[in-house]
């Protein structure tokens, strides 16, 4: 029999994981001031729990702030996600650190990157807890590359630690695999 849920990273390994990262990036980022901190935008909704254990443990000055990214809207076409917030946000001359839950096609990340890269910002990076490399559009493999990744998974829908299915299950302790068809 299939299981609706099958744990896949769990609670303990994502906090631990969240804190290698965080020294990885505090190392890279040293040269951050306290007068130009680094300016971390995390990704609503999924990556609010990431966002919040990462920038705790960063030892570098930096300021949060947030985005949304709708990839659907109505029928507007899968291939032009669209800012609901954050598109303003003035980035020109900062170092700027996007938080997201899980690069898959790379559309969002894209679409994101070149606001900001367009808007002046001095540098963009990626973090994100998960990487599903395998599902990238082709044309997205060498420009959509996440400098920080939790974990790299394979072709699994995943829910739990931020990540929903239609708004559910956001709030599971651990990263689970879900497979809404089985009993
Ligand atoms: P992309 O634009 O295709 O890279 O999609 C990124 C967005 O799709 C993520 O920010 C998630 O909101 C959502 N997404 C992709 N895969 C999953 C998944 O396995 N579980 C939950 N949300 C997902
Ligand atoms: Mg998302």
């Amino acid at each position: 029999m299939k299981e609706r849920f099958t744990v896949l990273k769990s609670d303990a390994e994502i906090r631990a994981r969240i804190k290698e990262l965080a020294a990885d990036i505090s190392k890279d980022y040293q040269h951050i001031q306290p007068d130009n901190p680094l300016l971390v935008l995390c990704t609503l909704r999924g990556a609010i729990f990431f966002s919040a254990d990462l920038v705790r443990e960063l030892t570098i000055p930096c300021e949060i702030n947030f985005i949304k990214v709708q990839s659907y809207q109505g029928t507007r076409p899968a291939g032009s996600p669209i800012f609901e917030l954050g598109e303003r946000i003035d980035v020109r001359g900062r170092e700027v650190l996007i938080v997201e839950d899980i690069v898959d096609t790379g559309q969002t990340m894209d679409t994101v990157m070149q606001n900001f890269s367009d808007k002046g910002a001095a540098s963009i990076r990626i973090a994100t807890m998960l990487d599903k490399p395998s599902r990238r559009y082709q044309h997205l493999v060498d420009h959509v590359k996440p400098d920080y990744i939790g974990f790299q998974i394979d072709d699994y829908f995943v829910v739990g630690w931020g990540l929903d299915y239609n708004e559910d299950f956001r709030l599971l302790p651990d990263i689970m695999i879900y497979d809404p068809d089985a009993e």
